[in-house]
């Protein structure tokens, strides 16, 4: 039976580049996709950029441009990225459309009439300078539990802590460094509360995936129980966004109109293609639908969600597919190790996107478990699997084929290892459609195992220095190529580029699995056989993570960054150069925030002159400037004066910094004085 399958991808923001972090996503949906497209399934792909929300708005502004030319470049550039690493949409589209804004409004107008909409006013932050209500992201403060400096307004990165941004200890606003005072406001929630049992059935009429139910258990609680919160789905103006039917300066929060993005990419392409957008949104509907997702947005994916699709009269998702998160050689991304890798110096350096595929796809078992990207060993998988064990077979004896045989293959016999090649299909299919892409690899690497043996036992190398032996081999080639085909077809779904250059090469037509008992034919001719892949060197990818560093040093902040880098032999200076450097103790006798400055304090330094130095410095993000007033630290006095925007600065404080943490200022040892020399 044909099944009609409408898949998702969560729909990245428009604020940043699509890193290796995303392609995890982006890569598993379409090898699935692209399977079940190989099986006969009627698929549509659907994704978008998620254009709204205060982190665009913000981003947008520092750029100078509007937030319209901003998802514009970023959409142009995402579209790229994705078609370059072979995740083939059938629509990319954006939250930011007509479409989206029809259906929002819609399902907020169908949940209103259901009673599922409560107004209430609520006191927030409010940034007096920017004139706006901060998001709990852009309110900064001392951590309520653990008294760590600079923590976000929702939670603590020192110690974990949860709270709310009214509980920090002298907040600040991100945005612009100013006290936020509290101020009130009506807003809109989604009630979220009334829906623990619709929810409860969902999880258990569903086949969730068990890690996902659990957490579903888990926010839900006990029958009886009540867990769930409304949920608040209004935000104020200023706002990129939505704004909400009779609501003048209300805006729909961005994760209200996001998910409801993925139906509006369907609509756009239904208007394209002529599919019907009821037949497979209406309540009823008997079509699938599959939202893939990371872990970090089940929450919105299996609560939110269907509770909104539910009270608003449409079907619930079939299966929402939920991921781990990528590790790369073990530990976090990170800018400073060079492991933060976006797709397009992924592409400036390895330049095949099919061996990450190939890599992704085989560490991928269709659990919640997170994932790692071990730079050796992707080099040394792909280089042994890719190159050494499948490509090999072709290379191996396509070659005798077109010199000795004009082309043409033999194909009289029955050979066991091709029987067992397509017998292997029920396996191999399963794994896929189970997302166990690990699982069908492993098959099809023990199946590439068998053919290479095959051509080792026959060696056709030495037939061929035997003219008697001319029509075995032709045989023992012809068979090789059809194992060569039968395992194309299979890492189809994970190679499509590769498996498209094999068909022309093969001069078949367009494998897919029920190609698979159809073996080439006897006297079938081939195409000349051109090398189709090459080895990774392990330089590329070195040279990868040494573009990818983030240079600390060209850091625009005044600061002198002390890295726990090695320092290299060749860049030793000599003490004439040391002296040169004017350092000084100084006292700092004011530090305060400086409007509109992300990163910078001002701070007033005594260094024993007439009149004190003022210096702008780059450690905003570790230090209340309270707490800085009174100390000695140490500063260069002979820097050139610097004109910043912000005003003039006259040195430069030191501190130190790495991955790890920072940036920490230096204090001298009891007894110096500002002014004093050091050296
Ligand atoms: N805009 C939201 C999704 C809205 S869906 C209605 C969002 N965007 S995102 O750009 O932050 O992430 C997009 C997807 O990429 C998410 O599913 C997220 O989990 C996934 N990943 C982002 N970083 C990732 C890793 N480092 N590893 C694996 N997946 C990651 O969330
Ligand atoms: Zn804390």
């Amino acid at each position: 039976m044909t099944r009609k399958l409408l898949v998702t991808s969560a729909l990245p923001y428009a604020n940043g580049s699509i890193h290796l972090g995303h392609l995890v996503e982006y890569i598993q949906t379409d090898i699935w996709v692209r399977f079940q497209k190989m099986q006969g399934h009627s698929v549509h792909y659907v994704c978008a950029d998620d254009t709204h929300g205060t982190p665009i708005m913000l981003r947008a502004e520092k750029e100078g441009i509007t937030p319209e030319a901003l998802i514009a470049k970023v959409h142009a550039e995402h579209s790229q990225d994705f078609a370059e690493f072979l995740v083939e949409f059938d629509n990319y589209y954006s939250t930011n459309s007509e479409e989206n804004r029809v259906l929002a409004s819609d399902i907020y107008k169908a949940l209103k009439a259901n009673g599922k909409i409560a107004s209430k006013t609520i006191e927030q932050y409010f940034d007096p300078v920017k004139n706006m209500f901060l998001p709990d992201r852009f309110i900064k403060g001392e951590c309520p539990k653990c008294h760590a400096k600079d923590q976000y307004g929702d939670n603590c990165e020192v110690c974990g802590a949860t709270y709310s941004p009214t509980d920090l200890i002298n907040p600040f606003s991100a945005v612009s460094g100013a006290t936020p005072i509290r101020k009130e406001t009506e807003h809109f929630f989604f009630k979220l509360s009334e829906c623990s049992d619709f929810l409860r059935d969902w999880t258990r009429s569903g086949t969730l995936q068990a890690e996902a139910a659990n957490k579903m258990t888990e926010w839900l609680g006990e029958v009886g129980e009540n867990k769930l919160s409304d949920w608040d789905i209004s935000r104020d103006a200023p706002y990129f966004g939505f704004e909400i039917p009779d609501a003048p300066g209300k805006y729909f929060y961005v994760w209200l109109d996001a998910p409801i993005g993925y139906m509006a990419s369907f609509k756009n392409l239904c208007a394209k293609n002529g599919l019907d957008f009821d037949e497979y949104w209406k309540k009823d509907s008997t079509t699938e639908l599959y939202h893939f997702i990371g872990k970090d947005i089940l929450y919105f994916h299996a609560l939110f969600w269907p509770a909104t699709l539910e009270y608003s009269g449409y079907r619930k998702p079939t299966n929402v597919f939920a991921h781990g998160f990528l590790t790369v050689n073990g530990e976090k991304m990170s800018k400073s190790r060079g492991t933060f890798i976006t797709a397009r110096s992924y592409l400036d350096h390895i330049k095949n996107p099919e061996y990450l595929r190939y890599y992704y796809a085989a560490k991928l078992n269709g659990s919640m478990e997170d994932i790692d990207l071990n730079l050796e060993d992707f080099v040394a998988r792909v280089n042994s699997d890719l190159v050494g064990k499948y490509i090999n077979i072709a290379s191996r004896t396509a070659g005798f084929i077109n010199k000795r045989f004009q082309g043409k293959l033999k194909m009289d016999s029955h050979n066991a290892v091709v029987q067992e090649l397509m017998n292997a299909k029920t396996l191999i299919g399963n794994a896929y459609e189970e997302r166990d892409f690990g699982k069908a690899l492993r098959e099809i690497m023990r199946l590439a195992d068998l053919a290479n043996g095959f051509v080792a036992e026959k060696a056709p190398w030495v037939m061929a220095k035997q003219e008697s032996s001319d029509h075995e081999l032709q045989l023992v080639c012809s068979q090789a190529i059809e194992m060569f085909r039968l395992l194309t077809l299979y890492l189809k779904p994970v190679l499509p580029k590769l498996a498209y250059q094999v068909e022309e090469f093969l001069k078949i037509p367009a494998l897919d699995f029920s190609n698979v008992e159809h073996a080439l034919g006897n006297d079938h001719r081939i195409g000349e056989y051109a090398h189709l892949i090459t080895r990774i060197d392990p330089k590329q990818v070195e040279a990868m993570t040494e573009a990818n560093k983030e240079n600390l040093q060209s850091s625009v902040t005044p600061v002198v960054i002390a890295s726990t880098h090695q320092v290299e032999e060749t860049n030793y200076i000599s003490i004439d150069d040391f002296t040169k450097v004017d350092l000084r103790i100084a006292k700092i006798v004011n530090a305060e925030h400086v409007e509109g400055a992300e990163k910078l304090l001002k701070l007033t330094l005594d260094i024993g002159e007439e009149k004190p130095r003022q210096v702008f410095a780059g450690i905003k993000s570790a230090y209340d400037p309270e707490t800085l007033k009174g100390r000695l630290t140490v500063m260069v006095a002979n820097l050139a004066p610097r004109k910043m925007k912000f005003g003039l600065s006259e040195g430069m404080v030191l501190a130190a910094s790495d991955e790890l943490g920072g940036p920490f200022i230096l204090s001298p040892d009891v007894g110096a004085l500002p002014g004093m020399r050091v050296k």
